[in-house]
């Protein structure tokens, strides 16, 4: 390939590629490495956001690209509806021994996280015969029709895309910074979780409920974290009601808590667990694993797709679980412990920041103008993800007001990478404070 600028491969970019596809940052890469990124001009970046959480193992990480390599050598697709291989039997089985869950467990690949949310969906609503789904405040669950419809946010994902999917209802989240009903925890007794029973008798009746649908943690919503009893009673309340309890662990999941599965802070078992991002360490891989018999309630061919669990990925699969089970978590919790002990410091100093919340290394920083009136402080955060990128940090906000600082870096990342990212970020909230 000719070697082009990042100016070059810009003016392609805007001539060639609609602009609806967003860019946090103006450059193209040539290659990555653990948790460094370094463009075409051969400038290198700390990376922060992990391709938004795909890299957990760390970009190009030795054992999935010789597993790759090894699977393209051998054959790249036949499509597992025409003729199987081992590749997706065994990442099956693998995924349904280490979900949460002491019940058989059945699982299927398709390629991206909003397809696992619209098989999911589909699932528990054959395998109910009802149709409305529950969804919350805040979530994010993708950008296909469904998705998009569970997914809370406006701007800049709903915005003049409608008409939506009907029958889904959508509550607060336990979203205790701001809290919808205006109530503190622990003195609330999470009445959130109980609201759920009102829910059904003033949105929609229980018995129509095919599925819950949540994020253990939610992330494009804000890197929000519920109080540790919340998903028991929602669980419990969806138990009594005959409902499916589906878990959207696509970015929360792998790793990514200092746990495989971030539900697994909360003591709950989903009946459906969703997967995707780092599953895959960047190839196209999400999953659906759930209770063996709700999965096997859809008849033959009614689930599927041509590409779902293709054999390379299933293997690339398959290497990110042994780096996670080998040693990985336990990196991943001290990493968490670094950046949310850094985080609390800075909550110290810098007025600016909000609060700090998150679970192992899935941590984030609300800024606001004013810590009494916690008015967004989105334009800053803006600025703060500019600043470092021109310093060489690549990173990400999130949150309604697009005002949550979240991390989502490799978390094989060293630690003089770590502490030259951080500082980075705290000249940026120096400036911006
Ligand atoms: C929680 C959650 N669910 C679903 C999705 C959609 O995944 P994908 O972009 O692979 O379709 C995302 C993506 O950010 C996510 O964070």
């Amino acid at each position: 390939m000719e070697k082009r600028s990042n100016q070059e491969l810009m003016a392609m970019r805007q001539e060639h590629v609609p602009r609806g596809p967003f860019n946090i940052t103006p450059i193209f890469v040539k290659r990555a490495k653990g948790a460094i990124i370094e463009d075409v001009e051969g400038r290198e970046y700390i990376d922060f956001a992990g391709g938004i959480g795909v890299e957990n193992v760390g970009h190009c990480a030795e054992q999935v690209v010789a597993a790759i390599k090894e699977q393209a050598d051998q054959f790249t697709h036949t499509c597992f509806h025409v003729a199987m291989y081992e590749p997706y039997v065994e990442l099956a089985k693998r995924m349904n021994e280490i979900t949460p869950g002491d019940f058989p467990k059945k699982t299927f690949f398709v390629n991206s996280g909003a397809e696992a949310v619209e098989n999911g969906v589909k699932i528990a609503r054959y395998a109910t015969k009802r149709p409305a789904i529950v969804a919350f405040q805040n979530a994010f669950h993708g950008r296909t029709y469904m998705a998009l419809t569970l997914t809370s946010q406006i701007q800049p994902y709903k915005w003049g895309f409608g008409p939506f999917c009907p029958e889904v209802y959508r509550m607060p989240f336990a979203y205790c910074y701001r809290c919808a009903f205006g109530l503190e925890y622990p003195g609330c007794g999470v009445y959130c979780a109980d609201s759920l029973e009102d829910f059904f008798v003033t949105n929609v009746a229980a018995d129509s409920v095919a599925a819950v649908i949540a994020e253990p943690v939610q992330g494009e919503g804000g890197f929000i974290v519920p109080p540790p009893e919340y998903f028991t009673r929602i669980k419990a309340i969806c138990e009594n009601h005959g409902i499916v309890f589906i878990m959207d662990e696509i970015q929360s999941g792998m790793g990514r808590t200092g746990k495989l599965f971030a539900c697994q802070h909360f003591n709950v078992t989903p009946d459906i667990i969703l997967t995707g991002k780092s599953l895959g360490a960047g190839l196209p891989l999400a999953g659906v694993t759930g209770r063996a018999e709700i999965m096997d309630a859809p008849h033959v061919g009614g689930l599927g797709g041509t590409y779902g669990g293709n054999p390379i990925a299933c293997r690339a699969g398959l290497a990110v679980l042994d780096l996670l089970q080998a040693e990985l978590l336990e990196t991943a919790v001290q990493l968490g412990e670094r950046v949310r002990a850094r985080f609390l410091n800075w909550q110290e100093e810098y007025k600016i920041i909000g609060d700090v919340r998150g679970l192992g290394p899935m941590v984030g920083i609300e800024l606001v103008k004013d810590r009494a009136s916690k008015e967004p402080a989105g334009d800053e955060a803006g600025d703060l993800v500019n600043r470092s990128y021109e310093n060489g940090l690549i990173m990400l906000r999130c949150g309604a007001y697009h005002n949550v600082i979240r991390v989502l870096m490799p978390l094989v990342i060293t630690n003089d990478q770590l502490e030259r990212g951080l500082a980075i970020l705290e000249d940026g909230l120096k400036e911006i404070a």
